[in-house]
């Protein structure tokens, strides 16, 4: 990996080098931005949506808290950390106008209110030892919780949907929400009175880095999207745009999408044991990487989808998407240039760099470390998650959280349950079953495997 990374910035560097040095021989000594240094501008300084709540939302919200708040005026530090904890959020490792990251200012373009929107970051941004990573997977985030306790402070009529968006911290439901937006435009996306009656129920799911997207030719956990498309990424906006402002907006989600392909996954920041390493690395080669692919000297991807009953995990995310929703979407402007591919197979086989950062594991966050997942016998059922991403609660033996496990409860009581830190298998598609490919290592081979997943 090192290599790799060493390569690519001297390529990167002889680049700017080149380029500067063309710009400096016309007068001016300025470096032009690339793609992607305008995607990542665009992404963390622009809200694209109209603002949902009024400015001061932010320390209005205290008020339905049940612990006194730290003073937002007196204590603006206090009270971030407080805000952050009980909604997921993390510290903006960017300007970002004293918001935790995933809140954005935004201005309405008709009336110049300015007021809060969420952006991109509230699901994609995280954070993992007391650092923010822009395409980190959100493991915090209380999505409803935070849309809930905003409209209420606001004075607006409860939030509701009409589907589940989480009932766990950290899982959050993207694709009803886009499958609602897009049943209700038509094809040339203009709006439809009656929505499209798809029938797809989505789950909630753990939302994946951004830093593995440059390995993938096909994006989204079943692998039916072409990872070149960039209007997939534009459907958030379905709420409110029209087809002349996607089309507007198109270019600057090609930088963004310049931007997530540029994005590098963090290195593991605690001792690796190198001998134990190079052996799981050995086996790593001969049972994994046909489906995951290698991460030293040239590294490959084989971009697979394995199929669900070879697979064998919840396959509630993967049969989502009716027929009549993939056809219904590829009718319209978003699927033009890549539709969504019409047959469902099962999951796609993630590249693994910094997968250290990533727990909770597989495509639902069911399984809290590498160690349960790679012995299915040790999954615990019910859990706790822990209540921040500091390394307090991370576990370097086992790598991932350290969660605590609870007793089962029945499934209709886990149903019932309204407790969002607690993580309960038996709920619509969060099963922790599949993926038994580590069952057959010896204790010795699975923690060398471990050893080696903590160098990518
Ligand atoms: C509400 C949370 C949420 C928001 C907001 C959100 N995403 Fe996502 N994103 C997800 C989830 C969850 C997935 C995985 C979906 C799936 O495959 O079921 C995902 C998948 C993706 C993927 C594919 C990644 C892969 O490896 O397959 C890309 C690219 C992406 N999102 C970009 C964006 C961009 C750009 C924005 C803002 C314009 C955005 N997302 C906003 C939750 C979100
Ligand atoms: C037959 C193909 C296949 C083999 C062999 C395989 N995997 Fe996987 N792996 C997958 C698929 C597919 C997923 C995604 C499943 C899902 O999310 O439901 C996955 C998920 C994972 C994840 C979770 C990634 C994340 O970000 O959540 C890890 C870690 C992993 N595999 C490690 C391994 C290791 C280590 C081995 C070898 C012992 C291995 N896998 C063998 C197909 C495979």
């Amino acid at each position: 990996m090192n290599l790799r990374i060493l390569a690519r910035i001297s390529v990167f560097s002889l680049l700017v080098v080149a380029f500067g040095a063309q710009v400096s021989l016309g007068g001016t000594a300025v470096v032009e931005p690339s793609a992607a240094d305008r995607g990542r501008e665009a992404l963390t300084s622009r809200s694209f949506l109209k603002p949902e709540w009024s400015l001061e939302i932010y320390e209005r919200v205290a008020s339905l808290w049940e612990d006194k708040a730290p003073d937002p005026n007196t204590d603006p530090e206090r009270y971030a950390l407080a805000f952050a904890r009980r909604y997921g959020l993390h510290p903006a490792p960017f300007p970002n106008d004293g918001l935790p990251m995933g809140l954005k200012r935004s201005t309405d373009p008709t009336t110049g209110r300015q007021g809060l929107q969420v952006d991109c970051l509230v699901c994609h941004g995280g954070s993992i030892g007391g650092q923010s990573f822009v395409g980190l997977g959100n493991s915090q985030l209380d999505m409803i919780g935070l849309y809930q306790d905003f409209f209420q402070a606001d004075g607006r009529p409860i939030f509701f949907t009409g589907f589940t968006v989480n009932t766990v911290r950290g899982a959050v439901n993207a694709g009803q929400m886009a499958a609602v937006l897009i049943s209700l435009r038509k094809p040339d996306l203009s709006r439809r009175l009656i929505p499209v009656l798809h029938g797809s129920k989505f789950p909630e799911t753990d939302v994946p880095a951004w830093w593995n997207i440059k390995y993938k030719e096909t994006t989204y956990y079943d692998g039916r999207t072409d990872a070149r498309s960039v209007r997939s990424n534009m459907q958030f906006m379905l709420g409110e745009k029209s087809r002349e402002q996607f089309e507007e907006l198109e270019p600057t989600f090609a930088d963004i999408l310049a931007y997530l392909n540029s994005i590098e996954a963090p290195e593991y920041p605690f001792p690796i044991d190198a001998e134990l390493a190079v052996r799981g690395r050995s086996i790593f080669e001969n049972q994994c990487a046909k489906c995951h692919g290698t991460y030293v000297d040239e590294p490959s991807y084989p971009n697979l989808i394995i199929e669900l009953d070879r697979i064998g995990t919840d396959p509630v995310r993967a049969l989502a998407p009716s027929d009549l929703l993939v056809s219904h979407y590829n009718s319209t402007w978003f699927a033009e240039e890549y539709p969504v591919d019409e047959l469902m197979t099962g999951y796609q086989a993630p590249p693994l760099e910094g997968v250290w950062a990533t727990a909770p594991y597989l495509h639902n966050g069911s399984i809290p470390t590498l160690e349960h997942l790679l012995d299915s016998s040790s999954r615990p059922d019910r859990f706790r998650r822990p209540p921040s991403t500091d390394f307090e609660h991370y576990d370097t033996d086992r790598v991932g959280w350290r969660v605590e496990v609870l007793e089962p409860v029945s499934a209709e009581a886990a149903k019932r349950d309204r407790d969002r830190s607690i993580f309960d298998t038996s709920r619509y598609g969060l099963g922790n079953q599949g993926h038994t490919f580590g069952d057959a290592l010896s204790p010795d081979e699975r923690r060398a495997v471990i050893e080696y997943l903590k160098t990518l």
